[in-house]
């Protein structure tokens, strides 16, 4: 499979088969991503949670491409009233769909919606596609039960937010890389705005220092997992 990131949090997944899988697809209000929201397609949507730097462009996407959104149960149905297409699961909870299997993992932030509506709890989702297992954090603090996702799942790339602020910062995400015994690291959701500015290149090093892997993504940059 391939993974391409935007910027932010959003990320592009092509599986072999060629099913596309977009999560938290912050584009067009994205002041980093190189790519907006009518230059992408998506048979599915993985959200981790409501807030609009995560949810950013689902709506359009959706509707344009009749994708189907994956969500806890609370922010599924959000986007069934706003007239999309969405499969509810909840956190501890895994299914299996045509591309791969997903199960959702707690995460300790919030999730309104932009009109205020209450989004649910917010998450983290294990993805495994074409026997690769992704963890994607989502907007979450340290917690340690990341290592118990580590002792229960091969975590071939963490997804893990740097910014600091309103999640993790550097040296917690690399204590956070060390619980889930993450093979590679990928940091995400810095620099987007000025408060969450953050050196991905410190990460790295950080990472490397405890004799792990990690790896920095341009925005815009795809990789065959
Ligand atoms: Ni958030
Ligand atoms: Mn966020």
């Amino acid at each position: 499979m391939k993974l391409r990131y935007f910027s932010h949090s959003a990320f592009q997944i092509t599986t072999d088969s060629g099913k596309v899988i977009l999560i938290d697809p912050f584009l067009d209000g994205n002041p980093t991503s190189p790519v907006k929201s009518d230059e992408v397609y998506a048979d599915y949507i993985l959200l981790t949670h409501a807030h609009g730097d995560h949810f950013g462009d689902t709506i359009k996407i959706a509707k344009k491409c009749n994708s189907t959104v994956i969500a806890v149960y609370e922010l599924a149905n959000y986007c069934i009233e706003k007239g999309l297409n969405a499969h509810n699961m909840h956190i501890g909870g895994s299914h299996e769909f045509e591309f791969g299997r997903v199960k959702f993992t707690i995460a300790h932030h919030g999730s309104l919606t932009s009109d205020n509506h209450f989004g649910g709890e917010p998450s983290g989702i294990i993805v495994t596609i074409d026997n690769k297992t992704l963890y994607h954090a989502g907007d979450t603090g340290i917690f340690l039960d990341m290592k118990l996702i580590g002792e229960m799942n091969r975590i071939d790339y963490a997804l893990l937010p740097i910014g600091d602020n309103f999640t993790m910062g550097i040296d917690d995400a690399v204590k956070a890389a060390e619980f889930l015994n993450a093979d590679v690291s990928i940091p995400i959701h810095f620099n987007t705005f000025p408060v969450i500015e953050a050196s991905p290149n410190e990460f790295k090093s950080k990472i490397e220092a405890i004799g792990r892997k990690a790896i920095v993504l341009k925005y815009g940059q795809e990789i065959e997992l």
